[in-house]
């Protein structure tokens, strides 16, 4: 306990019992180091950090710091970690060990660093890498781990938005963005559609007047392919055009911060998709581009419920120093909010990348998800069904979605739920069906449904 007297208090302590004021902390020298690292070298990146972005460091000098010099040096007894070990291993109990089998206690019950497993890092690092030739040997950051990919999204957010900064994304987009970037941290979201008026692809005419909208701005642009609700990827001929819409604005002197939410990565059903990520060309495209990739474990590697994904950074003029300074702002962020991310998730989808057997397992299951699409598109497009719906371009990913005719996607869905049937209703006239979560035999019946449930929902 501190003793009375030994510490000088604020002017505003007015008694013994009132609460002692801490004033605001100025701005920690950490922060200021990362932030001299990121002017230097990325101004540009610097600008584009919100307030909170600029003020956030990793703590390397505290009891972590302290803890990773123990874990060297400290040859007799080592009493810096927060967490109860016996024999070497951390403590644990029967009743929760009897439910893992294949891992050390270690790889179960320690915390993991506030960066990620560093293993796991290198590994997610090296997978990127190979499914990303358009990086060629430009330097990226080290992917930090997050608690899956909509925690990265919150990260991104509150390093680069301010309230009232502006984002533009497409129309078509997973609803969680509203909450994270829209509703917590007050950013104003602009939509442009994803599809042009016949539905036959990409509106990119769209894209590039209402990239031209923020001409000389700072702007955040969200990318998500395959997207959610759609699934639709683009074909090469669109990637490029998104990518060169990007590199012009940027050109013009628009300040980007362009978010690669890559969550369905891999799961491309037609050859025409482009299937390297955006961020492979992004990521070294222009100063003025910094290209956030967004990814992870969760929907690609079949583990919803393990909660790992990744934040990777990448820019034209990135150096190891400014990378450093965004990796740790971001471990300082998760430092500061959930600590560290699940250790036995980490641990197992490390095992699971060095597992020879994981890319054929994980193809198996594409595969499975492959044929539904492919029922899927012939069923949904049958035309006794062309009174109901309009069908959005997909070719990818777990979803696809219609617009429903003459009634509301809410009103359809209601009369699909008595039907037995469970879709999921956005925006006025969207109707999205997973496949993924649909065995091939039921497809049939579930849009025969639905055209049924479309028709009852307008009264006829
Ligand atoms: C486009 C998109 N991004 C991110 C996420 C979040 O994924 P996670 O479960 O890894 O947080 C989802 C989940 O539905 C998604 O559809």
């Amino acid at each position: 306990m501190q003793g009375k007297g030994s510490i000088r208090l604020p002017a505003e302590r007015t008694s013994d019992h009132a609460p002692t004021m801490i004033p605001a902390p100025a701005l920690n020298p950490l922060a200021q180091a990362a932030n001299q690292a990121l002017a230097a070298d990325c101004p540009v990146v610097f600008d584009l950090l919100s307030e909170r972005g600029k003020r956030f460091f990793f703590p390397a000098k505290g009891i972590l710091a302290q803890g990773a010099e123990a874990k060297t040096k400290a040859t007799i007894a080592n009493a810096t970690i927060g967490i109860a070990t016996s024999g070497g291993v951390p403590m644990h109990l029967g009743a929760v060990h009897q439910h893992f089998a294949g891992l050390d206690p270690r790889e179960i019950y320690d915390y993991a660093p506030s960066y990620g497993k560093p293993e796991l890092r290198q590994a997610w690092a090296k997978k990127q890498r190979e499914e990303t030739p358009g990086l060629g040997n430009h330097p990226i950051s080290t992917p930090v781990v997050t608690n899956a990919l909509t925690h990265g999204l919150s990260v991104v957010g509150d390093l680069f938005l301010n309230p009232g900064d502006d984002v533009l994304i497409h129309d078509l987009h997973w609803e969680n963005y509203d909450l994270g970037w829209g509703t917590r941290l007050e950013a104003k979201l602009h939509t442009v559609p994803l599809f042009d008026r016949n539905l036959t692809g990409i509106a990119m005419q769209a894209f590039i007047e209402a990239l031209g909208r923020f001409k000389g701005k700072k702007l955040l642009v969200a990318l998500n392919f395959p997207n959610n609700p759609s699934g639709y990827t683009p074909t090469k001929a669109e990637a490029g055009a998104i990518v060169n819409a990007l590199i012009a604005a940027a050109e013009a002197g628009t300040k980007l911060v362009v978010t690669v939410d890559d969550a369905y990565y891999g799961m491309f059903f037609d050859e025409a998709c482009e299937k390297e990520s955006l961020f492979g060309r992004l990521a070294h495209a222009h100063n003025n581009i910094l290209a956030v990739k967004i990814d992870g474990a969760t929907k690609e590697e079949f583990v919803w419920g393990l909660r790992v994904g990744f934040l990777t950074y990448g820019v034209k003029n990135g150096t190891p120093a400014a990378y450093k300074a965004l990796e740790d702002k971001t471990a300082g962020f998760i430092r500061s909010t959930i600590s560290n991310v699940t250790q036995p998730g980490q641990s197992i989808v490390l095992k699971a990348l060095q597992n020879p057997q994981f890319r054929a397992q994980q193809a198996e299951k594409v595969a499975i998800l492959k044929a539904r699409a492919a029922v899927t598109a012939v069923e949904v497009r049958k035309p006794e069904y062309a009174d109901a719906w309009d069908i959005y371009p997909f070719n990818s990913g777990y979803f696809m979605c219609v617009r429903v005719k003459g009634t509301t996607a809410e009103a359809a869905r209601q009369k699909l739920l008595e039907r037995g049937v469970g879709a999921i209703a956005l925006g006025e006239t969207e109707l999205r069906i997973a496949f993924s979560c649909v065995e091939e035999a039921q497809l049939p019946a579930v849009f025969a449904h639905a055209a049924a449930a479309v028709r009852a929902a307008r009264g006829g």
